[in-house]
């Protein structure tokens, strides 16, 4: 008897380099219309778009619905789908002008302006934690000792939230981001941080504060915010604010040390050289890397493909930002590129609210990592990396470093 087997690749695929999305993907892209039905975890077979200017239309298209309730919205995990049923969405899974209205309370305090003022905090926060890390033991694992801590204090100074917690809501977040964690394990993860965040929420209403917090409180106190929606708008800005940019300063560390040449533009280059190569970077790590998840709510046409009302799409940024149409070489990293209008942080509507903060923190701290330890270098092969597939940022566990 022959095996049958299914003509619908499963989605997302396994990678055979660590340091690029998988090759089928580009497969697709390239020898298809980059418009194919794809299977995802619940049997499902959403649309999945490979190519540049597809994805970039797409996530500029009203027509496709972030909201996660949807029916046909092609979720990234069970345990995902479990929590966007709940009663605290944050507004990342809503559509304008409900999410508008969310993000507009926040925009003013993301302006690259705004964020250009954290530069002391930054710069100061570097010091002490590469001053820690000479200090402490070496080798040492670079994700504890320096990715992990500087986004994670960070966005503590600008939300208000105690450092102090830093194990409680990192432990919690890696639970919502990773893709193999039970509904109930998820779900309570959620709820112990809504909890946590909705604490501190009141706390500001009583004693108000100059800070993220107390400007959610202030809300909740003139009753344009309930206390669940304040605290889910602090938990989106909490996990996201971490657990992206500690990723790309790990990753992109590892991939700037396979690369010596690189490394030396990142290491000895002027400010405009070191903004060229942390583009880069995002580019072609795009760790949000299990695609942008819609849900059509109109008929559309994309890549000449038509999308009925009602059906899934998965925007697969990591594959359109290698696409050969937009980049020569897309595979290479070449940290001196010019313009490099990537798609790590979305595009749209829903385009990242925190890039000018994520931006600052890369520009700073990967230069000043390698300044500091010019004898930087990894201590056990590739093969011996535990690689974050499994969870929605694509990263490392952890990065044993001598220096
Ligand atoms: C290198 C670091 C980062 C990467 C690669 C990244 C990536 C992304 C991407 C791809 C999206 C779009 C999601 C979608 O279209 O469905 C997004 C949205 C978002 N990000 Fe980031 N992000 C990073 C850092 C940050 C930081 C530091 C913060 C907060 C301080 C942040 C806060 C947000 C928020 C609030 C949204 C939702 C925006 C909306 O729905 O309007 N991100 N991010």
């Amino acid at each position: 008897m022959t095996a049958v087997t299914d003509p619908v690749p499963t989605y997302p695929m396994a990678r055979g380099c660590p340091f690029d999305p998988p090759a089928e993907l580009a497969g697709i892209r390239e020898e298809s219309a980059g418009v194919t039905r794809v299977r995802i975890w619940d049997g499902s077979t959403p649309w999945l778009v490979t190519r540049y200017d597809d994805v970039r239309a797409a996530l500029a298209d009203p027509r496709l619905s972030a909201d996660a309730d949807r029916d046909g919205y092609p979720a990234a995990s069970r345990a995902r789908r479990a929590r966007s049923a709940g009663r605290r969405r944050s507004f990342i899974m809503m559509d304008d002008p409900e999410h508008a209205r969310y993000r507009r309370m926040l925009v003013g305090e993301f302006t690259v302006r705004r964020i250009e003022r954290l530069r002391p905090l930054v710069e100061r926060t570097v010091t002490e934690l590469l001053d820690a890390m000479a200090a402490g033991e070496n080798p040492t694992d670079l994700v504890q000792a320096f990715a992990l801590p500087l986004p994670s204090l960070v966005i503590c100074h600008l939300l208000g939230v105690p450092y102090a917690d830093h194990a409680f809501f990192e432990g919690r977040s890696r639970v919502l981001v990773d893709l193999t964690s039970g509904e109930q394990a998820a779900a309570a993860a959620s709820d112990e941080l809504q909890d946590y965040l909705a604490g501190l929420v009141r706390v500001r209403r009583a004693a108000p504060r100059d800070d993220l917090l107390g400007a959610l409180a202030d809300r909740v106190g003139a009753g344009e915010l309930t206390e669940d929606e304040a605290s889910a708008s602090a938990l989106l800005l909490l996990v996201a604010g971490h657990e992206t940019t500690a990723n790309m300063i790990a990753l992109g560390t590892l991939t700037l040390l396979h690369r010596p040449d690189q490394l030396g533009v990142v290491r000895d280059g002027d400010d405009a050289q070191v903004r060229a190569a942390v583009e880069e970077l995002l580019r072609v790590l795009t760790v949000t890397h299990t695609g942008r998840r819609r849900v059509a709510t109109e008929d559309l046409e994309l890549g000449g493909v038509t999308i009925r009302a009602g059906e899934g799409v998965v925007l697969a940024a990591e594959t359109a930002n290698r696409d050969p149409r937009q980049w020569e070489h897309p595979d290479e990293v070449d940290v001196a590129r010019g313009t490099n209008r990537h798609v790590a942080f979305g595009f749209g509507v829903h385009q990242c609210l925190g890039q000018p903060l994520a931006r600052l923190e890369l520009q700073i701290a990967h230069p000043a990592l390698l300044r500091r330890f010019p004898d930087l270098r990894v201590t056990v092969p590739d093969s011996q990396i535990a690689f974050r597939d499994e969870m929605a940022v694509y990263g490392v566990h952890a990065l044993p470093v001598a220096f």
